[in-house]
C-alpha cells in the first residue's frame, strides 16, 4: 500500500521525545524537559494583536500563492536592514514554516539521484527531506576539534559530478556553533566555483551571543546567485505554531518555488502573514529580551560544565542548544546506541529529557535545549551529573 517514499521515511526523533514526555506527564510524572526545540516565550503581544485585527478586518481570503505583497516587502526590508541584502518581492516565497520553505527549495532544484551534502551532526529533518524529493543525502562527517563546523577538507572526498547542493545551518542545531565570516567565505566561495548550490538555513540567526552573524548570500554576488536563503519567525519571534518561513533566491528559482507552492499549499494563513509583518518590522525589543535570557542560561550551563570538569561540550555560541560529549560513558554503557541509552536512562531514572545525538547522526553526544526555565536547567543538570557520576564510578 505504501509508496517507497513513505516506507523509507523515519519519524522525527525530536517529536517522538516530545510525545514521550507528554505521555509521562499525562500519567502524573513531573518531567524536566530539556529536549524542546522551541522558544519558551510567548509570541509578542503586538504580533498577536495584529493577527486578531486581521481576522476582525476579514483578511481571510486567498492571496498571492507566494505570499502577500506586504509580507514579502517586509521580508525584503528585513533582509536589507539586518543583512545588507538586496532582494525584491518577486525573489521571496513565504511558506508554512522554514521546514516547508526548505522542502520547496529542494523540490525546485533536486532531480532524482542528485547528491546533497549534509554535514554531520545535522538537523534531524534534512536527510529525510532530501530523500523525499528523490535526492541522495550524502552525510559528511565533521570533526569535534573544529566544533563540528564543516570544512572543505571534510567535503572534498564526497564531491563528484552528481553533487548538486550543500545544506549549511548557521547557527547550528544541534551544536549551537556559529561560523565566522572567514570560514564561510572560504567554504562557500569554493563550493560555488564548483557549481554547488547552497541551502543556507538561517532560522536561528537572531539567537546569537558574542559572534557576528553573517548571512551566506551577503558574501559575494556569485554566492548570492547560488544560495537558497531560508529563514522564518518560529525561533526569532517565538511563532512556532503560526507557521511562517520564507526563502529568498534568484528570480528563476523564486518563480519555480512559487509555482510548486501554488499547487501544494497556496500560501500560509493570511492571519499569519499579517501578523508576520509586525514581527518582521517591529519586534526588536522582544527579541533582544529573549536573547538576553538565553544568554544568561547559556552562561550558567557553560560554567556548570567547566566547574564539573567531567564531560566536554561544544562551546555554545548561538541557538539554544548545548551539545554534550558523552563519549566517556561508552566504556561503562554497552548498548546499540549510547545516546539513546543515556537519554532513556535519564528519562526513566531521573525524569529528565534530552535528545539523543543519534537523531543528529552523532551517537556519542546528547543535545540539551535551554529553552527552559533556569530552575529546570539547574535541576536537570544536577540530575544529569548524579547519573554520570554513578555510571563512571560503577
Ligand atoms: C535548523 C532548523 N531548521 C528549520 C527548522 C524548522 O522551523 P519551522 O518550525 O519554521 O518549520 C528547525 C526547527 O526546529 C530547525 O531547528
Amino acid at each position: 500500500m505504501l509508496s517507497n517514499r513513505a516506507s523509507n521515511i523515519s519519524p522525527s526523533i525530536t517529536l517522538g521525545i516530545s510525545a514521550k514526555v507528554k505521555e509521562l506527564k499525562s500519567k502524573g510524572q513531573a518531567i524536566i524537559n530539556l529536549s524542546i526545540g522551541e522558544p519558551d516565550f510567548l509570541t509578542p503581544d503586538k504580533v498577536k494583536a495584529e493577527g486578531i485585527r486581521a481576522i476582525k478586518e476579514n483578511i481571510t481570503k486567498y492571496d498571492a500563492a507566494s505570499g502577500s505583497l506586504k509580507v514579502k516587502e517586509a521580508v525584503c526590508q528585513k533582509l536589507k536592514r539586518e543583512n545588507g541584502l538586496d532582494y525584491t518581492p518577486d525573489q521571496i516565497v513565504v511558506s508554512n514554516g522554514a521546514k516547508h520553505a526548505i522542502t520547496n527549495g529542494l523540490l525546485a532544484t533536486i532531480n532524482p539521484g542528485d547528491e546533497v551534502l549534509i554535514p554531520v551532526p545535522y538537523w534531524v529533518s534534512y536527510p529525510e527531506m532530501v530523500g523525499l524529493v528523490g535526492g541522495v543525502p550524502v552525510l559528511v562527517q565533521t570533526k569535534k576539534e573544529n566544533g563540528f563546523k564543516v570544512t572543505l577538507e571534510d567535503i572534498e572526498p564526497h564531491l563528484n559530478e552528481k553533487t548538486k547542493m550543500i545544506i549549511l545551518t548557521n547557527p547550528s542545531n544541534p551544536t549551537g556553533n556559529v561560523f565566522s565570516r572567514e570560514e564561510l567565505e572560504n567554504l562557500c566561495t569554493n563550493l560555488v566555483e564548483k557549481n554547488i548550490l547552497i541551502l543556507a538555513d538561517e532560522i536561528y540567526e537572531k539567537v546569537i551571543y558574542d559572534e557576528e552573524f553573517v548571512s551566506i548570500a551577503s558574501l559575494s554576488e556569485e554566492i548570492y546567485d547560488k544560495t537558497i536563503l531560508i529563514n522564518g519567525l518560529s525561533k526569532s519571534a517565538s511563532m512556532t505554531g503560526w507557521r511562517m518561513g520564507y526563502s529568498a533566491t534568484n528570480k528563476t528559482l523564486a518563480k519555480a518555488i512559487g509555482s510548486i507552492q501554488s499547487h501544494l499549499t497556496t500560501h500560509p494563513s493570511t492571519i499569519t502573514m499579517a501578523a508576520s509583518v509586525v514581527a518582521l518590522n517591529d519586534c526588536e525589543e522582544d527579541v533582544n529580551l529573549m536573547v538576553k535570557t538565553y544568554k544568561e542560561r547559556r552562561d550558567y550551563i557553560e560554567s556548570f560544565f567547566k566547574d564539573w570538569g567531567r564531560l566536554d561540550i561544544i562551546p555554545p555560541k548561538g541557538a539554544f542548544y548545548v551539545f554534550i560529549d558523552i563519549g566517556p560513558l561508552a566504556e561503562k554503557i554497552k548498548a546499540d546506541s549510547l545516546s539513546l541509552q543515556v537519554c532513556d536512562d535519564m528519562i526513566e531514572l531521573h525524569k529528565t529529557a534530552f535528545v539523543p545525538g543519534i537523531g543528529f547522526g552523532q551517537d556519542d553526544f546528547i543535545r540539551l535545549s535551554y529553552a527552559a526555565s533556569m530552575e529546570d536547567i539547574k535541576e536537570g543538570l544536577k540530575r544529569f551529573k548524579t547519573y554520570v557520576e554513578n555510571v563512571l564510578e560503577d
